[in-house]
Formats: structure tokens, sequence, C-alpha cells
């Protein structure tokens, strides 16, 4: 009797089929079209910071560049140098490669639909950092994570009504604002405003931008002290502002924090200590330390888990004698 030849496969042949099916599955795994991790494994960042305008802005970089690391995430950082068009630039390369999370801090409020809508067409979930966005459709973006602005007018707004109630004239006040259109200068202005509203001898007398710049605010406030001879009080949207106002009032003459009462906001090491010094009279705090928590958020809307629209920052305020005691373990 013939013997029937069975055609099983032999061993070279199922390692081949095996290496195959293996090498197939892992490219799926690692595609970057469906939103998964990259080829290391890593999840990719990409950001778009506004620039390096002042001392809160480097604390904020370094803060995402370490949390990123911590964080093993993969990250591509672009410095925008305070232009919008450049953000927009780096949001429209990171969607071309394919990141899998956009964060962003926006340099203005108004303009993002269009490319916060390729974003999304490309499915690439977009996170606000610092600044928010005034964009109708708050499908753009999943989260924002950042300060409440228009509060931190206010507290410097109140602190002021506080000290001036017992004056019984006219108190002028000169007001540094922050970079044009940007979140921070509209919500501060408002809320400083809304503070000092039912004080009618509190008033605003001059109120141009600075840029959020020690270079800008010096020249805004030179050119104020000029076209003003009597100014009671520079409230300025951030501290290098009010630091490169004081070159321009003691160049004037004036002792800043005795003449001229300054109020500003962030509480970065530099304005700290300008109002250990009894240079500056009242800082705001607004915490650039977002990194951390932007990290975590980051895997959170990867992995496609509920966020909540908008995470806001514990902040707090510094007088003169709270700045001496906070200095010696100032982070930033
Ligand atoms: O958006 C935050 C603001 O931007 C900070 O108060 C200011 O210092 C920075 O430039």
């Amino acid at each position: 009797m013939k013997r029937m030849r069975t055609h099983l496969p032999s061993r070279k042949a199922i390692a081949v089929l095996t290496a195959a099916l293996l090498a197939t599955g892992m490219a799926a795994c690692g595609n970057s079209d469906t939103g998964d991790k990259g080829d290391d494994g890593k999840i990719t960042l990409g950001f778009s910071q506004v620039g390096a305008e002042s001392g809160w802005r480097t604390a904020n970089t370094t803060s995402i560049k370490e949390a990123a690391t911590g964080a093993g995430i993969d990250l591509k950082f672009d410095d925008a140098q305070q232009k919008q068009e450049n953000q927009i630039k780096a949001i429209r390369n990171f969607i071309q490669q394919k990141v899998d999370v956009i964060a962003f801090s926006p340099v203005v409020e108004s303009g993002w639909d269009t490319v916060l809508k390729e974003a999304k067409d490309a499915k690439i979930p977009v996170i606000l950092t610092d600044r928010s966005v005034d964009s109708a459709d708050k499908s753009l973006y999943k989260t924002f994570l950042g300060s409440d602005f228009v509060k931190e007018g206010r507290l410097a707004g109140e602190w002021l009504v506080e000290q001036k109630k017992a004056a019984g004239g006219p108190v002028n006040i000169v007001e540094l604002q922050g970079t044009t259109g940007s979140a921070p200068a509209n919500d501060r202005k408002k809320g400083f405003a809304e503070a000092i509203a039912a004080n009618p001898n509190l008033k605003i007398i001059a109120s141009q931008s600075g840029d959020f710049t020690r270079a800008g605010g010096k020249q805004v406030m030179e050119q104020f002290l000029k076209a003003n001879p009597k100014i009671d009080v520079l409230f300025a949207h951030n501290d290098d502002m009010g630091l490169g106002a004081l070159e321009a009032i003691t160049a004037a003459g004036k002792v800043p924090g005795k003449d001229i009462t300054i109020i500003t906001v962030d509480a970065v090491k530099d304005g700290m200590q300008a109002l250990a010094d009894g240079k500056f009279n009242f800082i705001a705090e607004c915490s650039p330390l977002l990194g951390p928590q932007l990290m975590d958020l980051v895997k959170k809307v990867h992995n496609g888990e509920q966020v909540p629209a908008r995470i806001e920052t514990q902040e707090t305020t510094f007088t003169q004698e709270q700045a001496k005691e906070a200095l010696p373990n100032r982070k930033y």
C-alpha cells in the first residue's frame, strides 16, 4: 500500500509566517494615524509657547519641559516669539507630524477657529494652557488649564480701594497693559476696572500696552511720566513691566513704592524682591508652574478620558511683609 504524502508546513515556513504576523501586529500598534503611542512607546506632545517675554514665561517653559521629561512624554517645543502667525504655523506642523496631543498658550484670544478645526479634523486633541481663546465652539479644544485673570485684576483693585479709602482727593492711576488682545491683558484690565468702579476718586488717567516686557514697561512709563505731572498709582499687568517702570520712575527723580504706589501681577522672584525691598506695594500671584498638571491632562485626553472643561490654578496675593517671608522658598 502506497503511503499518503501529507503536506505539513516545514518548521522554517512556520517561523517565517509567525514573524510576518508579529510584524503586522506591531506596525498596527505603533501607527500614529490611530493616535496611538509613537515607535518609542511615548506619547508625542506638540507645544506652542507664546515666547520668552517675561520671567513668568521662562519659569513656565522650564516647568513644561521638566514635567514632560518626568512624565516620559516626547515634547516637540516651539517658541512663537509673541506672534500669532508663528503659533498657527507651529500647530499646522504638529498636525502634519501627526503628534498625539497639541497644547498651546495662545498669544491672543481671537482668530483660532480655522486651525483648531484642522486639528479636530485630524483627530488630534488640543489643550489650552495659561491663556484661553474666545472661540464660540468649545468642542475645538478639550480643556483649559490656567489662572482666573479677571480675579487677579480684581484682587489688585480691591487692595487699592482698601489702601486709598481715606484719601480725600483724586487718586491718579496709570495702567501698563499686557500684550494687546491677550487674555491676561483683557481680563486683568476688566477685573481691576470693576473693583475700583464704585470709587470715583480712583481714576485711570492713562492706559497703554507695554507688551508684558521690561523694555516695554520702561518705555511706556517714561511717556506716562512726561505727560502726567501727578501719578499716584501704577497698575502693571505683570512684574516685568513693573520692573521696567521702576527704572523710569527712579530716573524721573521719584521714589517707587512711596511717591508712586506700584501694584503688579505674577510674583516671580524679581518682582517679589522688589516688593520685599519696598519698591512694589502689592502683587497678585499668577502661577507659571503648570507643567505637571498639563502632562497629567495630556495622558488623560490621549487615553480618551473625560477631563473638566476648565481647571483653575490656586493663587494668592502678597504684601511687602508677606513677600519677605515667602522669598527664601520661592521656586521661580
Ligand atoms: O499669560 C500669563 C502672562 O504672560 C504673565 O502674567 C506674564 O508675565 C506673561 O508674559
